[in-house]
């Protein structure tokens, strides 16, 4: 079934608080399918005429808890200059991070948050990530930086019922974090 803006549940919905479970391998036939629903989004939400048709809102991810199924599944599309990088995860854990931190200079948002939350949301620049890529089929180890660590970071919070929002300093959104990689 095809994920649209209106089946994903927003932040006024408690489920999107509860803590995602792992997903039992080989998949089952239905996680298969939410998965390619949940890369069908994230891909057609940057092609205009798509998201017009679907009523898509543009993203680069999406955790399957947005849909309401608690299990620990995302789906990830960042365009690059050279290249488009697709994580398709299941069961999706961090290793080992960096230290150091990074923030989108911009802030971040969410498919599930309607309003605008401003403020640096500080995160890992660097994490290792393991888990059964569905694309590849095969386990794997992601070593990211930077945009794409964010991004997983952001999916993975998720999992623990997490929203961006939560991590933004309340006194002072805007206060500088010694040492940051700043994205723009
Ligand atoms: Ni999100």
């Amino acid at each position: 079934m095809r994920i649209t803006l209106d089946t994903i549940v927003k932040d006024n919905d408690p489920i999107l608080r509860t803590k995602s479970e792992d997903v039992a391998l080989p998949l089952s036939m239905e996680d298969r399918q939410l998965l390619n629903d949940m890369i069908t989004y994230v891909r057609d939400s940057t092609d205009p005429e798509l998201a017009e048709k679907y009523n898509l809102r543009p993203a680069v991810g999406i955790a399957a808890i947005q849909v309401g199924v608690p299990k620990k599944m995302l789906a990830i599309v960042i365009h690059e200059e050279e290249e488009t990088i697709e994580h398709l995860l299941v069961n999706p854990r961090i290793v080992s991070n960096s230290a150091q931190y990074a923030y989108l200079k911009m802030g971040e948002g969410c498919l599930s948050v309607v309003d605008e939350y401003q403020g640096y949301v500080p995160r890992s620049a660097r994490i290792t990530v393991e888990g059964f890529d569905a694309l590849k089929n095969q386990n794997v180890r992601i070593r990211a930086r930077g945009y794409e660590a964010i991004v997983l970071q952001h999916e993975l919070d998720h999992f623990k019922g997490t929203l961006f929002y939560d991590r933004i300093n309340k006194e002072d959104p805007f206060k500088e974090i010694d040492d940051a990689m700043i994205i723009d």
